[in-house]
């Protein structure tokens, strides 16, 4: 195949212009994105109300957008239809039915497919165990799993009974697994034993027996057995998945609940500026409707892909890319258990080689982690069925974007950089294959959104300059809210620009002169790390649940290979010595609360915290100390 041409285009930030070659062009969905962006955002609702008669519905929409109770905008009202039914049901009754809905390998090497028969009745079995628990529409299961095919299952049999799921990423620990079950007043808990990761065994039936004693909600946990060893089952309330699909009770036949468009289907916790972290609700109708279209056009699906999502379902993008997305758009979906380099780097690209796969959609972490092995690794393996890549969750500087672009694109897979958020439900800011690519930039507007960069007073910024990143009109993907906590959703989101009516990203980014958009990163206390997010109050209040600790402030710190790194900054208690072995067990502790992840990567001991005079921590300050810039405007540091 031909390279994808580059022209140099010196007006812009990065010097160079990337065109998509003929063949990607010709393949395209969409080939005029200018016209149909622009007939998008003059008739929203058409354009939408256009894609949405492209799903099933049990019944059609009276209305495609109410926005009579701004900003709890509801899309489809009055459609009945499920998320299953798309996603499931419609497939059964064509040939896709036969066709693998998952190729499935666990880190050790074990395999395992399945089509879409087979999991439609995976996910009817467990339906029906749900409901035999008691189960009911509007309960909000929590499912706490690593990557094993029983972790999309549990969601979707959710979904099907009109149960809502809350997914904790697998990652998470005691803390942060027993704050999440507390909130959604989960009764029921689907976890596994264990989970592979480096040739280890994850413990995470421990865990969630920890959470769960914390968590008095918890009834019934109900655990697949992954990796085998001794874990501590309790009598009437711990049930063994196997056990349960193997009673009569689990037939393979089970109604889909004809929801209405705005029923929950889930909820996912991400976190913000306090330590809680908020559950955002998505809904089926508008959720189904915004990430298949976003899937099929950003990524151009075609029934011959084999479609391979490296997130984890724990976060946002497992819950659009991995599992509802593509089986809206009846695709074969890659799922791999484990880490990218074990046993050794080329894990990923045998893998992309063995089973085909057509397009691979993953993190500048991820990316930058596997170009630090060398290309060596990738060049052992034919990687010719790849035709587009993708990027999400912070981003991608040009030097990775590049090795991705050469090295495992060969020079003709476009890059399609997603900036969006869990709030969104899907992409928002995202080229298409026929989008000539800047490396860096997510480039436009998805159809029918309006995307501005406006300073303070809210008027736009000007071309190249700096501002917030803002939403200027609704889009079906959209959280509804966060539950059971409705002025935090509009304090947090909404209130800003109450009177233009836009939503907040809390990102800041440019816009050229061309209209790219290039997003920064955070300008709230959010970090990104590894792509994953985390709240700096999160990190906080684990530390001090230490008893050595008296206070703690946490902040990001721009790092080669994670993009960001956390580093705290510590006050101990009055009579504890500050050393090497106590910065080791904050770590620990920290890492043991909440999850590997948000492990500081640097302690630092501290006589006091620089405050502003109301006593809030001035994480700016701590942050340009450790980046060695100006503080900026001090005038209301604490003297
Ligand atoms: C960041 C992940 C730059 C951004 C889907 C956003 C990105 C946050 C990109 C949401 C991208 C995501 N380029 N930054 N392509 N994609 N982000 O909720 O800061 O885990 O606000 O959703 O990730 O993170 P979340």
């Amino acid at each position: 195949m031909p390279e994808s041409k580059k022209t140099k285009d010196t007006a812009t930030e990065s010097a160079e212009l990337y065109h998509p070659s003929k063949e990607v062009i010709k393949a395209a969905h969409v080939k005029d994105y200018d016209k149909l962006y622009k007939e998008s955002i003059e008739d929203r609702e058409g354009f939408w109300a256009k894609e949405a008669k492209k799903l099933e519905w049990y019944r059609k929409w009276d209305k495609v957008l109410d926005d009579s109770n701004k900003p709890f905008y509801k899309w489809f009202t009055g459609g009945k239809t499920n998320i299953v039914q798309n996603a499931i049901d419609r497939h059964q009754k064509t040939w896709r039915r036969n066709k693998l809905a998952f190729i499935w390998e666990g880190e050790p090497g074990d395999v395992r497919t399945m089509s879409y028969h087979a999991l439609n009745r995976e996910v009817s079995k467990f339906a029906n165990v749900l409901k035999s628990m008691g189960v009911r529409k509007g309960e909000i299961v929590t499912i706490y799993m690593p990557q094993i095919p029983e972790l999309p299952i549990a969601m979707l049999a959710c979904a099907k009974i009109g149960a809502a799921h809350s997914v904790v990423y697998g990652g998470f620990s005691v803390e942060a697994l027993a704050t999440r079950i507390e909130d959604a007043n989960s009764r029921v808990l689907v976890t596994a034993d264990g989970g592979w990761r480096r040739g280890k065994i994850t413990d995470l039936k421990g865990i969630a027996n920890q959470a769960i004693e914390r968590s008095p909600t918890i009834e019934v946990c109900i655990t697949v057995k992954r990796t085998g060893q001794e874990v501590y089952m309790e009598n009437d309330r711990d049930f063994w998945y196997h056990d349960l699909m193997g009673l009569p009770i689990a037939s393979a036949y089970c109604d889909t609940e004809k929801t209405d468009s705005e029923d929950m289907l889930f909820i996912l916790y991400t976190s913000g500026t306090t330590g809680r972290p908020k559950g955002l609700v998505h809904t089926h109708g508008g959720y189904s409707v915004y990430t298949a279209t976003t899937h099929k056009y950003v990524f151009d699906i075609k029934d011959e892909d084999r479609w391979w999502c490296a997130a984890d379902p724990g976060w946002v993008t497992g819950h659009s890319y991995l599992v509802y997305a593509p089986l809206i758009n009846g695709s074969t979906i890659m799922m791999y258990e484990g880490a990218p380099n074990h046993p050794y780097p080329n894990r990923w690209w045998n893998m992309i080689e063995k089973y085909g796969i057509t397009i691979l959609y993953t993190s500048p972490t991820a990316i930058r982690g596997l170009m630090r092995f060398g290309s060596q690794w990738p060049k052992r393996h034919n990687l010719e069925t790849l035709r587009l890549l993708g990027s999400v969750g912070e981003p991608i500087n040009p030097e990775a974007w590049k090795w991705y672009h050469e090295v495992i694109g060969g020079g003709r897979c476009p890059i399609m950089d997603t900036w969006w958020q869990t709030e969104t439900g899907g992409f928002m800011i995202t080229p298409l294959p026929i989008t000539p690519l800047k490396p860096g930039s997510a480039t436009k507007p998805f159809f029918g959104n309006e995307v501005g960069v406006v300073k303070e007073d809210g008027t736009d910024a000007k071309a190249g300059e700096e501002g917030k990143l803002v939403i200027k009109a609704p889009w079906p993907g959209m959280a509804r809210t966060i539950m059971g906590d409705p002025d935090r959703f509009i304090d947090t989101y909404w209130k800003e620009y109450a009177k233009q009516g836009w939503y907040k990203a809390g990102d800041s980014a440019r816009i050229d002169e061309d209209g790219y958009i290039w997003v920064i990163g955070r300008i709230d206390d959010v970090i990104k790390v590894s792509g994953y997010r985390l709240g700096t109050a999160e990190v906080e209040s684990a530390m001090v649940s230490h008893a050595d600790v008296a206070e703690a402030a946490a902040i990001a710190v721009p790092h080669e290979l994670k993009g960001n790194a956390i580093h705290a900054y510590v006050i101990l208690r009055t009579g504890v010595a500050g050393n090497k072995a106590l910065a080791e067990s904050l770590k620990e502790h920290v890492s043991k609360e909440l999850g590997p992840i948000a492990r500081p990567e640097v302690i630092n001991f501290m006589e006091s915290l620089p405050k502003t005079r109301s006593g809030k921590i001035m994480r700016r300050v701590l942050k340009a100390r450790a980046m060695g810039v100006d503080e900026g405007d001090l005038s209301t540091l604490e003297e």
